[in-house]
Protein backbone atom coordinates (compact mmCIF):
# COMPACT_ATOMS: atom_id res chain seq x y z
CA UNK A 1 0.00 0.00 0.00
CA UNK A 2 0.91 3.68 -0.69
CA UNK A 3 0.75 5.67 2.57
CA UNK A 4 0.50 9.02 3.58
CA UNK A 5 0.78 10.47 6.47
CA UNK A 6 0.27 14.18 7.04
CA UNK A 7 1.77 15.99 9.92
CA UNK A 8 5.59 17.17 10.49
CA UNK A 9 6.39 16.52 14.41
CA UNK A 10 7.46 13.67 16.42
CA UNK A 11 4.19 12.46 16.70
CA UNK A 12 3.92 11.98 13.12
CA UNK A 13 7.46 10.44 13.01
CA UNK A 14 7.09 7.76 15.72
CA UNK A 15 3.63 6.91 13.60
CA UNK A 16 6.02 6.79 10.65
CA UNK A 17 8.17 4.25 12.37
CA UNK A 18 5.52 2.04 13.68
CA UNK A 19 3.68 1.80 10.20
CA UNK A 20 7.37 0.93 8.39
CA UNK A 21 6.99 -2.60 10.15
CA UNK A 22 3.91 -3.44 8.59
CA UNK A 23 4.31 -5.86 5.53
CA UNK A 24 1.90 -3.55 4.06
CA UNK A 25 3.07 -0.29 4.15
CA UNK A 26 5.07 -0.28 0.65
CA UNK A 27 5.81 3.05 0.83
CA UNK A 28 5.15 5.91 2.90
CA UNK A 29 5.42 10.04 2.08
CA UNK A 30 5.05 12.50 4.82
CA UNK A 31 3.00 16.16 4.02
CA UNK A 32 5.49 17.78 5.29
CA UNK A 33 7.46 15.89 7.38
CA UNK A 34 10.23 17.21 8.58
CA UNK A 35 14.65 16.77 7.33
CA UNK A 36 14.83 13.99 10.61
CA UNK A 37 12.46 11.82 8.61
CA UNK A 38 14.07 11.86 5.61
CA UNK A 39 15.05 8.04 6.09
CA UNK A 40 11.76 6.89 6.77
CA UNK A 41 9.55 8.63 4.37
CA UNK A 42 9.89 10.49 1.53
CA UNK A 43 9.13 14.15 2.51
CA UNK A 44 6.74 16.21 0.24
CA UNK A 45 6.44 19.59 0.90
CA UNK A 46 2.90 20.49 1.44
CA UNK A 47 1.62 22.21 4.41
CA UNK A 48 -0.58 19.78 6.82
CA UNK A 49 -3.36 22.58 6.99
CA UNK A 50 -3.39 23.06 3.06
CA UNK A 51 -6.41 20.57 2.49
CA UNK A 52 -6.90 21.44 -1.52
CA UNK A 53 -3.17 20.60 -2.08
CA UNK A 54 -2.91 17.44 0.25
CA UNK A 55 -5.72 15.75 -1.68
CA UNK A 56 -4.51 16.59 -4.95
CA UNK A 57 -1.18 14.77 -3.96
CA UNK A 58 -3.11 11.92 -2.57
CA UNK A 59 -5.14 11.43 -6.01
CA UNK A 60 -2.06 12.44 -8.44
CA UNK A 61 0.27 10.01 -6.17
CA UNK A 62 -2.85 7.04 -6.11
CA UNK A 63 -2.89 6.86 -2.34
CA UNK A 64 -4.43 3.74 -0.57
CA UNK A 65 -4.42 4.98 2.73
CA UNK A 66 -3.88 8.52 4.42
CA UNK A 67 -3.21 8.99 8.26
CA UNK A 68 -4.41 12.65 9.47
CA UNK A 69 -1.94 13.15 13.13
CA UNK A 70 -2.52 16.72 13.87
CA UNK A 71 -5.94 18.39 15.12
CA UNK A 72 -5.54 21.71 12.74
CA UNK A 73 -6.15 19.66 9.81
CA UNK A 74 -8.96 17.35 11.04
CA UNK A 75 -10.75 19.92 12.85
CA UNK A 76 -10.73 21.73 9.09
CA UNK A 77 -12.15 18.57 7.35
CA UNK A 78 -9.02 16.95 5.96
CA UNK A 79 -10.85 13.49 6.25
CA UNK A 80 -13.55 14.60 4.73
CA UNK A 81 -12.38 16.27 1.65
CA UNK A 82 -9.89 13.29 1.39
CA UNK A 83 -12.97 10.80 1.22
CA UNK A 84 -14.61 12.62 -1.70
CA UNK A 85 -11.57 12.06 -3.60
CA UNK A 86 -11.56 8.43 -2.45
CA UNK A 87 -8.69 8.23 0.05
CA UNK A 88 -9.73 6.07 2.98
CA UNK A 89 -7.73 7.69 6.27
CA UNK A 90 -7.58 7.04 9.92
CA UNK A 91 -9.17 10.14 11.77
CA UNK A 92 -12.50 11.67 12.64
CA UNK A 93 -14.46 13.97 10.05
CA UNK A 94 -14.68 17.28 11.14
CA UNK A 95 -18.30 16.58 12.74
CA UNK A 96 -16.52 14.31 15.04
CA UNK A 97 -13.27 16.74 15.46
CA UNK A 98 -15.17 19.23 17.37
CA UNK A 99 -15.10 16.86 20.22
CA UNK A 100 -11.55 18.96 20.40
CA UNK A 101 -12.09 21.71 17.99
CA UNK A 102 -14.74 23.57 20.75
CA UNK A 103 -14.24 23.09 24.41
CA UNK A 104 -17.85 24.38 24.83
CA UNK A 105 -19.09 21.40 22.64
CA UNK A 106 -17.15 18.71 24.24
CA UNK A 107 -17.99 20.77 27.58
CA UNK A 108 -21.93 20.13 26.27
CA UNK A 109 -21.54 16.74 25.34
CA UNK A 110 -20.28 15.27 28.95
CA UNK A 111 -22.95 17.17 30.57
CA UNK A 112 -25.68 15.35 28.84
CA UNK A 113 -24.72 12.53 28.66
CA UNK A 114 -23.38 12.16 31.89
CA UNK A 115 -19.71 11.52 31.66
CA UNK A 116 -17.74 12.97 34.46
CA UNK A 117 -15.35 16.18 34.04
CA UNK A 118 -15.10 19.18 36.28
CA UNK A 119 -18.66 21.70 36.48
CA UNK A 120 -18.62 24.90 34.09
CA UNK A 121 -20.12 27.72 32.26
CA UNK A 122 -19.76 28.64 29.12
CA UNK A 123 -19.97 32.54 27.72
CA UNK A 124 -19.87 34.00 24.69
CA UNK A 125 -20.18 37.79 26.22
CA UNK A 126 -17.36 39.24 28.43
CA UNK A 127 -19.73 41.15 30.73
CA UNK A 128 -21.62 38.05 31.81
CA UNK A 129 -18.31 35.56 31.99
CA UNK A 130 -17.33 38.58 34.88
CA UNK A 131 -20.11 38.44 36.55
CA UNK A 132 -19.97 34.96 37.18
CA UNK A 133 -16.55 34.66 38.22
CA UNK A 134 -18.01 37.49 41.27
CA UNK A 135 -20.06 34.50 42.06
CA UNK A 136 -17.65 32.02 42.55
CA UNK A 137 -16.21 30.89 46.04
CA UNK A 138 -12.21 31.88 46.98
CA UNK A 139 -9.77 29.46 45.09
CA UNK A 140 -8.34 28.59 41.96
CA UNK A 141 -10.46 29.03 38.59
CA UNK A 142 -10.01 27.69 35.28
CA UNK A 143 -10.67 29.54 32.25
CA UNK A 144 -10.61 27.97 28.91
CA UNK A 145 -10.55 29.61 25.32
CA UNK A 146 -13.04 27.43 23.07
CA UNK A 147 -11.04 26.55 19.75
CA UNK A 148 -7.81 25.55 18.82
CA UNK A 149 -4.81 28.04 21.02
CA UNK A 150 -2.16 25.32 20.81
CA UNK A 151 -2.17 23.56 23.52
CA UNK A 152 -1.86 27.17 25.24
CA UNK A 153 -5.77 28.24 25.66
CA UNK A 154 -6.08 27.21 29.41
CA UNK A 155 -5.22 29.81 32.48
CA UNK A 156 -5.42 28.44 35.89
CA UNK A 157 -5.68 31.54 38.02
CA UNK A 158 -4.99 31.71 41.28
CA UNK A 159 -8.17 33.88 42.11
CA UNK A 160 -11.37 36.28 40.70
CA UNK A 161 -8.97 38.87 39.51
CA UNK A 162 -6.70 37.10 37.80
CA UNK A 163 -9.86 35.31 36.06
CA UNK A 164 -11.10 38.26 35.27
CA UNK A 165 -8.19 39.49 33.40
CA UNK A 166 -8.21 36.01 31.80
CA UNK A 167 -11.51 36.35 30.19
CA UNK A 168 -10.49 39.97 29.25
CA UNK A 169 -7.65 38.87 27.48
CA UNK A 170 -9.10 35.87 25.44
CA UNK A 171 -12.19 37.83 24.74
CA UNK A 172 -11.56 41.50 23.92
CA UNK A 173 -7.51 41.74 23.32
CA UNK A 174 -8.14 38.38 21.45
CA UNK A 175 -4.60 36.69 22.51
CA UNK A 176 -5.89 33.90 20.98
CA UNK A 177 -8.09 35.00 17.96
CA UNK A 178 -11.11 33.63 17.32
CA UNK A 179 -10.89 30.80 19.31
CA UNK A 180 -11.15 32.95 22.47
CA UNK A 181 -14.91 33.96 20.98
CA UNK A 182 -16.57 32.03 23.43
CA UNK A 183 -14.74 30.58 27.11
CA UNK A 184 -15.09 27.95 29.48
CA UNK A 185 -15.04 29.09 32.74
CA UNK A 186 -14.79 25.97 35.27
CA UNK A 187 -13.72 24.38 38.25
CA UNK A 188 -10.64 23.52 39.52
CA UNK A 189 -9.81 19.96 39.78
CA UNK A 190 -7.11 18.03 41.59
CA UNK A 191 -5.59 15.04 41.39
CA UNK A 192 -2.41 12.89 38.83
CA UNK A 193 -3.19 13.54 35.55
CA UNK A 194 -3.27 10.13 33.40
CA UNK A 195 -3.19 10.45 29.36
CA UNK A 196 -4.68 7.46 27.59
CA UNK A 197 -4.80 7.33 23.60
CA UNK A 198 -7.62 4.64 22.12
CA UNK A 199 -8.39 3.11 18.77
CA UNK A 200 -12.19 3.43 17.78
CA UNK A 201 -13.92 2.59 15.14
CA UNK A 202 -17.65 4.62 16.26
CA UNK A 203 -18.88 1.35 18.34
CA UNK A 204 -15.65 -0.09 19.78
CA UNK A 205 -13.24 1.31 21.63
CA UNK A 206 -9.78 -0.05 22.85
CA UNK A 207 -7.87 1.75 24.91
CA UNK A 208 -3.69 1.90 24.30
CA UNK A 209 -1.42 1.81 27.04
CA UNK A 210 -1.89 4.66 29.42
CA UNK A 211 0.99 7.82 29.67
CA UNK A 212 1.88 10.68 31.68
CA UNK A 213 3.12 13.89 29.80
CA UNK A 214 5.28 16.49 31.44
CA UNK A 215 4.18 19.65 30.29
CA UNK A 216 5.98 22.11 32.25
CA UNK A 217 9.35 23.70 31.08
CA UNK A 218 11.18 23.18 34.06
CA UNK A 219 12.11 20.79 36.56
CA UNK A 220 9.76 19.75 38.81
CA UNK A 221 7.20 20.73 37.09
CA UNK A 222 7.73 24.49 37.66
CA UNK A 223 7.67 27.27 34.64
CA UNK A 224 5.91 27.65 31.37
CA UNK A 225 3.29 25.01 29.45
CA UNK A 226 4.62 24.05 26.42
CA UNK A 227 3.77 21.76 23.92
CA UNK A 228 5.17 18.55 26.28
CA UNK A 229 8.86 17.69 27.39
CA UNK A 230 8.62 14.03 28.05
CA UNK A 231 6.47 11.13 28.50
CA UNK A 232 6.48 8.01 30.33
CA UNK A 233 4.44 4.72 29.81
CA UNK A 234 2.52 3.36 31.60
CA UNK A 235 1.16 5.81 34.18
CA UNK A 236 1.29 4.16 37.55
CA UNK A 237 -1.14 5.84 38.65
CA UNK A 238 -3.20 4.23 35.95
CA UNK A 239 -4.52 0.82 37.79
CA UNK A 240 -6.57 -1.57 36.40
CA UNK A 241 -8.92 -0.78 38.93
CA UNK A 242 -8.69 3.18 37.84
CA UNK A 243 -8.80 1.73 33.99
CA UNK A 244 -12.49 -0.51 34.47
CA UNK A 245 -13.85 2.50 35.94
CA UNK A 246 -12.84 4.48 32.87
CA UNK A 247 -13.99 2.09 30.52
CA UNK A 248 -17.68 2.06 31.91
CA UNK A 249 -17.92 5.58 33.41
CA UNK A 250 -15.79 7.59 30.52
CA UNK A 251 -14.63 5.20 27.35
CA UNK A 252 -17.36 3.89 26.09
CA UNK A 253 -20.17 6.61 27.05
CA UNK A 254 -18.30 8.93 24.88
CA UNK A 255 -18.32 6.78 21.93
CA UNK A 256 -21.90 6.01 22.34
CA UNK A 257 -22.26 10.01 23.33
CA UNK A 258 -20.91 11.08 19.73
CA UNK A 259 -22.56 7.98 17.90
CA UNK A 260 -26.05 9.39 19.38
CA UNK A 261 -25.36 12.82 18.18
CA UNK A 262 -25.26 11.86 14.75
CA UNK A 263 -20.84 12.53 14.94
CA UNK A 264 -19.53 8.69 14.94
CA UNK A 265 -15.58 9.25 16.33
CA UNK A 266 -13.36 7.46 14.41
CA UNK A 267 -9.45 7.38 14.72
CA UNK A 268 -7.72 7.91 17.66
CA UNK A 269 -9.52 9.79 20.51
CA UNK A 270 -7.25 11.14 23.07
CA UNK A 271 -9.15 11.03 27.12
CA UNK A 272 -6.36 13.41 28.89
CA UNK A 273 -8.00 12.62 32.43
CA UNK A 274 -7.83 13.69 35.97
CA UNK A 275 -8.05 11.12 39.01
CA UNK A 276 -9.27 13.34 41.57
CA UNK A 277 -10.83 12.33 44.89
CA UNK A 278 -13.88 12.05 43.53
CA UNK A 279 -13.03 9.40 40.57
CA UNK A 280 -11.74 9.75 36.93
CA UNK A 281 -12.49 13.12 35.22
CA UNK A 282 -12.03 14.40 31.79
CA UNK A 283 -9.90 17.49 31.64
CA UNK A 284 -10.49 17.24 27.79
CA UNK A 285 -10.35 15.27 24.83
CA UNK A 286 -8.11 15.54 21.72
CA UNK A 287 -9.32 14.07 18.11
CA UNK A 288 -5.85 12.45 17.45
CA UNK A 289 -2.75 11.19 18.69
CA UNK A 290 -0.79 12.83 21.54
CA UNK A 291 2.46 14.42 21.06
CA UNK A 292 5.20 13.20 22.69
CA UNK A 293 2.32 10.67 24.44
CA UNK A 294 2.60 8.59 21.31
CA UNK A 295 6.53 8.57 21.11
CA UNK A 296 6.12 6.28 23.97
CA UNK A 297 2.84 4.20 23.50
CA UNK A 298 3.70 3.33 19.76
CA UNK A 299 7.11 1.53 20.49
CA UNK A 300 5.36 -0.18 23.13
CA UNK A 301 2.52 -1.44 20.41
CA UNK A 302 3.19 -5.23 19.50
CA UNK A 303 0.38 -5.89 16.80
CA UNK A 304 0.58 -4.22 12.94
CA UNK A 305 -0.32 -0.20 13.39
CA UNK A 306 -1.39 -0.22 10.02
CA UNK A 307 -3.75 -3.34 10.59
CA UNK A 308 -5.71 -1.81 13.19
CA UNK A 309 -5.54 1.91 11.76
CA UNK A 310 -7.98 0.19 8.65
CA UNK A 311 -10.30 -1.73 10.98
CA UNK A 312 -10.82 1.52 12.44
CA UNK A 313 -11.73 3.32 9.30
CA UNK A 314 -13.59 -0.12 8.29
CA UNK A 315 -15.56 -0.63 11.35
CA UNK A 316 -14.18 -3.51 12.20
CA UNK A 317 -12.21 -3.11 15.08
CA UNK A 318 -13.36 -5.17 17.55
CA UNK A 319 -12.09 -8.10 15.36
CA UNK A 320 -8.33 -7.07 15.59
CA UNK A 321 -5.61 -7.66 17.80
CA UNK A 322 -4.18 -4.38 19.98
CA UNK A 323 -1.65 -6.29 21.68
CA UNK A 324 1.01 -4.13 23.95
CA UNK A 325 3.84 -4.99 25.48
CA UNK A 326 4.28 -5.56 29.12
CA UNK A 327 7.43 -3.19 29.32
CA UNK A 328 8.08 0.63 29.76
CA UNK A 329 8.84 3.86 27.55
CA UNK A 330 10.14 7.03 28.24
CA UNK A 331 10.49 10.12 25.99
CA UNK A 332 13.27 12.70 26.38
CA UNK A 333 12.22 15.86 24.86
CA UNK A 334 15.43 17.79 23.88
CA UNK A 335 14.50 21.65 23.11
CA UNK A 336 16.46 24.82 22.01
CA UNK A 337 17.09 26.80 25.24
CA UNK A 338 14.70 29.20 25.79
CA UNK A 339 11.72 27.31 24.57
CA UNK A 340 9.03 28.30 24.56
CA UNK A 341 9.64 31.54 25.07
CA UNK A 342 12.28 32.78 22.84
CA UNK A 343 15.34 30.90 21.35
CA UNK A 344 17.61 30.00 18.61
CA UNK A 345 17.73 27.91 16.14
CA UNK A 346 20.41 26.78 12.88
CA UNK A 347 22.84 24.83 15.03
CA UNK A 348 23.97 21.58 13.71
CA UNK A 349 22.64 18.29 15.17
CA UNK A 350 24.65 14.99 15.69
CA UNK A 351 23.11 11.77 16.53
CA UNK A 352 26.28 9.02 17.08
CA UNK A 353 25.30 6.07 15.62
CA UNK A 354 25.47 3.87 18.51
CA UNK A 355 22.92 5.64 20.03
CA UNK A 356 20.63 2.95 22.44
CA UNK A 357 17.02 4.88 21.69
CA UNK A 358 15.06 5.72 18.97
CA UNK A 359 15.03 9.38 18.28
CA UNK A 360 11.87 11.10 16.55
CA UNK A 361 12.65 14.36 15.06
CA UNK A 362 10.37 17.52 15.39
CA UNK A 363 11.90 21.03 15.13
CA UNK A 364 14.87 20.46 12.42
CA UNK A 365 15.75 21.00 8.85
CA UNK A 366 18.42 20.55 6.27
CA UNK A 367 20.82 23.55 5.99
CA UNK A 368 23.69 23.12 3.50
CA UNK A 369 22.72 19.44 3.35
CA UNK A 370 23.22 18.98 7.19
CA UNK A 371 20.82 18.69 10.00
CA UNK A 372 20.01 21.96 12.05
CA UNK A 373 17.57 23.16 14.63
CA UNK A 374 14.46 24.95 13.23
CA UNK A 375 11.99 25.10 16.22
CA UNK A 376 11.89 24.89 20.20
CA UNK A 377 11.34 21.28 20.31
CA UNK A 378 14.16 19.93 18.45
CA UNK A 379 13.35 15.66 19.22
CA UNK A 380 12.44 13.41 21.43
CA UNK A 381 14.67 10.57 22.83
CA UNK A 382 12.81 7.08 23.32
CA UNK A 383 13.94 4.53 24.73
CA UNK A 384 12.62 1.05 26.20
CA UNK A 385 13.02 -1.35 28.53
CA UNK A 386 11.12 -4.12 30.73
CA UNK A 387 11.01 -1.56 33.51
CA UNK A 388 9.82 2.24 33.78
CA UNK A 389 13.08 2.87 35.92
CA UNK A 390 15.45 1.33 33.22
CA UNK A 391 13.54 2.77 30.34
CA UNK A 392 14.49 6.00 32.27
CA UNK A 393 17.86 5.61 32.55
CA UNK A 394 18.41 4.48 29.05
CA UNK A 395 16.77 7.48 27.66
CA UNK A 396 19.06 9.66 29.77
CA UNK A 397 22.20 7.71 28.71
CA UNK A 398 21.35 8.12 25.28
CA UNK A 399 20.56 11.97 25.50
CA UNK A 400 24.86 12.04 25.85
CA UNK A 401 24.68 10.70 22.23
CA UNK A 402 22.77 13.42 20.74
CA UNK A 403 24.27 16.95 20.62
CA UNK A 404 23.49 20.53 19.38
CA UNK A 405 24.37 24.07 20.66
CA UNK A 406 21.94 25.07 22.67
CA UNK A 407 20.20 21.85 23.55
CA UNK A 408 17.81 21.87 26.61
CA UNK A 409 15.94 19.07 28.62
CA UNK A 410 14.24 18.77 32.16
CA UNK A 411 16.33 16.06 34.10
CA UNK A 412 13.36 14.48 36.05
CA UNK A 413 11.40 13.15 33.12
CA UNK A 414 9.49 9.89 35.17
CA UNK A 415 10.99 10.96 38.34
CA UNK A 416 7.25 11.27 39.24
CA UNK A 417 5.98 8.00 38.37
CA UNK A 418 8.78 6.43 40.01
CA UNK A 419 8.30 8.08 43.01
CA UNK A 420 4.43 6.94 42.90
CA UNK A 421 5.70 2.79 41.85
CA UNK A 422 7.21 3.19 45.77
CA UNK A 423 4.30 4.97 47.30
P1 LIG B 1 -6.15 21.31 28.55
O1 LIG B 1 -5.55 22.06 27.38
O2 LIG B 1 -7.63 21.43 28.67
O3 LIG B 1 -5.62 19.93 28.66
O4 LIG B 1 -5.52 21.98 29.85
C1 LIG B 1 -4.11 22.07 30.02
C2 LIG B 1 -3.73 21.71 31.42
O5 LIG B 1 -4.39 22.58 32.36
C3 LIG B 1 -4.17 20.30 31.83
O6 LIG B 1 -3.27 19.33 31.45
C4 LIG B 1 -4.26 20.46 33.33
O7 LIG B 1 -2.99 20.32 33.92
C5 LIG B 1 -4.73 21.87 33.53
N1 LIG B 1 -6.19 21.91 33.70
C6 LIG B 1 -7.14 22.01 32.76
N2 LIG B 1 -8.37 22.01 33.29
C7 LIG B 1 -8.21 21.90 34.63
C8 LIG B 1 -9.12 21.85 35.75
N3 LIG B 1 -10.44 21.92 35.59
N4 LIG B 1 -8.58 21.74 36.97
C9 LIG B 1 -7.24 21.69 37.15
N5 LIG B 1 -6.35 21.73 36.16
C10 LIG B 1 -6.81 21.84 34.90
N1 LIG C 1 0.60 16.12 24.98
C1 LIG C 1 -0.66 16.74 24.94
C2 LIG C 1 -1.25 16.85 23.60
O1 LIG C 1 -0.86 16.23 22.65
O2 LIG C 1 -2.21 17.61 23.47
Amino acid sequence: MKIMVVGAGGREHAIIKALRKSPLAEEIFVLSGNAGMSKDATLVPVAPKDIPAICEFARENAIDYAVVAPDDPLVLGAVDALEKVGVPCFGPRANAAIIEGSKAFSKELMKKYGIPTARYETFDNPQAATEYIDTLSEGKIVVKADGLALGKGVIIADDRESAKAAVHSMMCDKTFGDSGNKVVIEEFLTGPEVSVLSFTDGETVVPMVSSMDHKRALDGDRGLNTGGMGTVAPNPYYTEQVAEECMRTIFLPTIRAMKAEGRPFKGCLYFGLMLTPDGPKVIEYNCRFGDPETQVVLPLLESDLLQIMIACTEGRLKDVEVKFSEGAACCVVMASEGYPASYKTGYGVTVAPDIDAEVYFAGVKFADGKLVTSGGRVLGVVATADTLKSAVDKAYKATDKVSFANAYFRRDIGARALAAKQE
